[in-house]
């Protein structure tokens, strides 16, 4: 987000347009589709996206309006970097402006309330989510097969990057990112990632790649057996972390 004129350009071309065209941008989003009401850079970037489709076992968050034109600027700004000679490293740069003021993405995004997805773009060749994990929360060893940005807009997110051997895998290295970092894992990375803080973490997390339609692997975390990354096992670790929160909350859901 260019966030100088993140707020006007939410303006300009946002709260100056149709209610046809903003519902139109919430659409691509998966809650329905609406291609004659996108806007012009979408059109570049997205095609007709079923919600059976995006979804794809991972837990979804819906996306307010609101937010959704907060974070307009930062998803065109993404889109043209991702064309760059070095897309990775230019979208990174992008990136990282954007959380050198977490404040602004967090009001942008909205405070994290449950761990899950909140997607913004989907398209063939780019990505771009913020992933909230409720406080202390695990995920285990996982690929992506294509290169991969995060920024943290609230909380802390340690990584552990993990190098894949005959027999499993070995942990050679960590990635402990506060509020306004920014890291970079190449396409053949593996990570795992936790929070440790009593709080939400929320991060930014982009991929050169359609993330929902690649397969994946995930290790499991005791042995480090490989597995096909499977979209109920991911579902059922966030539906556990959101029910756990709740319990410790006391509110028994
Ligand atoms: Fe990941």
């Amino acid at each position: 987000m260019s966030r100088s004129n993140k707020h006007a350009s939410s303006q300009s071309q946002g709260i100056t347009n149709s209610s046809i065209s903003r519902r139109g941008m919430i659409k691509t989003l998966g809650l329905s589709v609406g291609l004659s009401a996108l806007p012009s850079f979408m059109f570049g970037a997205k095609t007709e996206i079923p919600m059976e489709a995006l979804d794809h076992g991972e837990r979804i968050l819906p996306v307010e309006e609101k937010h959704l034109l907060d974070m307009q600027q930062f998803i065109e700004d993404c889109i043209a970097a991702n064309k760059s000679s070095d897309p990775q490293e230019a979208v990174k740069d992008v990136l990282a402006r954007a959380v050198s003021d977490p404040k602004v993405m967090l009001n942008a995004i909205g405070e994290p309330k449950e761990a899950g997805l909140k997607v913004f773009l989907r398209s063939k060749d780019l990505t771009i989510f913020a992933a909230t994990w409720t406080p202390q929360m695990n995920l285990m060893p996982h690929n992506h097969h294509m290169w991969a940005n995060i920024g943290i807009y609230t909380g802390r997110e340690d990584n552990i990057l993990w190098k894949k051997q005959q027999d499993g895998l070995d942990a050679h290295d960590v990635r402990c990112l506060f509020e306004g970092d920014v890291a970079t894992l190449n396409t053949n990375a593996i990570h795992s990632v936790t929070n440790p803080l009593p709080r939400f973490t929320g991060g930014i997390h982009i991929y050169g790649g359609d993330f929902f339609a690649t397969e994946r692997s995930q290790w499991d975390p005791e042995t480090l057996t490989e597995e096909p990354s499977n979209g109920d096992v991911i579902r059922n670790i966030f539906k556990k972390a959101n029910e756990q929160m709740y319990r410790l909350n006391g509110h028994g859901n």
